[in-house]
């Protein structure tokens, strides 16, 4: 069956590779890029470097720093209408998911016609649009890497999920240097979304072995270095590592897809505007414990990549230790054990469980779950 991998044309890596970026465009002879970030990166300086980089090239930028977490749609428009106001030829997303979300829906519309509600499922994106770099700064929802892009409708109140491989940018950049300063909670947050997309990919139905390798090594680091990252900011290694395990992720669930985990955490996302790396973490270890006996054999090399002496160990209960070892690895960096404590109750639930049914990542699960099989997974996430 033929299978297919897409990810960026040029991938650049490593610490000090923003300074590649005014490069790439001045190649391509774009002048005018609209830079769509946030208040906070602008404040620490993470965008005056690019911007000065683009100016010793000739290039003027434009910025637009009002994306918050969970990007709707009316911040999608006024990034685009700074685009459109400024004549814009490039688009230069600067952050985590959020940023680089909406550059990639700044995209859609700058070679499709608006609203971006149209563009909600899978192939729906006839125009790639303007050319699109994108700056990661997290580790992260490898957005970057990714055909995804995730707008909050705040109308019909539900994570939009846009999939298409004209959306993938022209330029990713992980740089780990702009990596350090990452408060400790979004290091961890980000760090378990990273987490999670490898291990969704490694079982899903999708998965290949183009992308299991991938997959499997992205496990290896996250659970290796994550940790590290969350108690020292600075340690350079832990970032640069969970830069390109993340990255890897990225690589591994663009093509193999996710599961039921993403389908559910969107939910609580959507609607309580909590971070989508620890409605992952919280959802991760009940999701998988429900998936485990369909994908036994994965689950036991799952806890081997985890860093689990599995020598010994029958495949069903190394299968077990994995699903301990995302548990343990959630607590070790402190992520909340549950959702009661975010403020969630009972009475969402029954809505979430037709919204996470249709969710596009849903049909990647190793297995269907039932509406009483979701409902009871909530419930256990309380
Ligand atoms: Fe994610």
């Amino acid at each position: 069956m033929a299978f297919r991998l897409c990810f960026p044309k040029i991938n650049i890596s490593g610490a000090g590779s923003l300074a590649e970026v005014p490069g790439e465009l001045a190649a391509r002879g774009l002048k005018r890029p609209v830079i769509i970030t946030d208040e906070t990166l602008v404040k620490f300086g993470l965008v005056a470097p690019l911007l000065e980089g683009l100016k010793a090239k000739g290039i003027e930028a434009f910025v637009y720093d009002g994306v918050v977490p969970n990007p709707t749609v009316p911040i999608v428009e006024a990034a685009y209408k700074v685009f459109v106001d400024n004549k814009c030829d490039a688009i230069i997303g600067v952050g985590g998911g959020s940023p680089i979300d909406t550059a990639k829906a700044v995209r859609i519309l700058s070679a499709n016609p608006g609203p971006i509600t149209l563009y909600e499922g899978v192939g729906k994106v006839a125009k790639s649009g303007a050319f699109l770099a994108a700056v990661n700064t997290t580790a992260g929802t490898a957005a970057e890497v990714t055909s995804n892009a995730v707008i909050t409708d705040p109308v019909a109140q539900v994570k939009m999920v846009i999939i298409d491989a004209n959306i993938i940018p022209d330029i990713s950049v992980n740089d780990s240097a702009m990596m350090t300063g990452i408060p400790v909670a979004t290091t961890a947050a980000t760090g378990m979304d990273a987490l999670t997309h490898a291990i969704e990919a490694y079982v899903a139905k999708g998965a290949h072995v183009l992308t299991d390798y991938a997959a499997l090594e992205a496990i290896r680091l996250i659970s290796a270095y994550l940790p590290r990252a969350v108690e020292n900011g600075q340690d350079l290694e832990a970032r640069e590592m969970m830069a390109y395990g993340q990255f890897i992720a990225g690589l591994a669930f663009n093509s193999a897809g996710l599961g039921l985990v993403h389908a559910m955490a969107h939910q609580p996302g959507a609607v309580k505007d909590l971070p989508h790396g620890v409605c992952n973490a919280i959802l991760m270890p009940l999701v998988e414990e429900f998936n485990r006996p369909y994908a036994v054999e994965r689950f036991a090399r799952i806890a081997e990549a985890m860093g689990v002496d599995v020598k010994g160990l029958s495949t069903e209960d190394a299968s077990k230790a994995a699903i301990k070892a995302i548990r343990d690895l959630s607590a070790t960096v402190g992520i909340p054990s549950g959702f009661a404590e975010l403020g969630v109750t009972e009475g969402d639930f029954p809505l979430w469980v037709q919204k996470a049914q249709k969710d596009p990542c849903a049909p990647g699960n190793p297995v269907a779950a039932t509406d009483e099989d979701i409902l009871e997974l909530y419930k256990k996430a309380l």
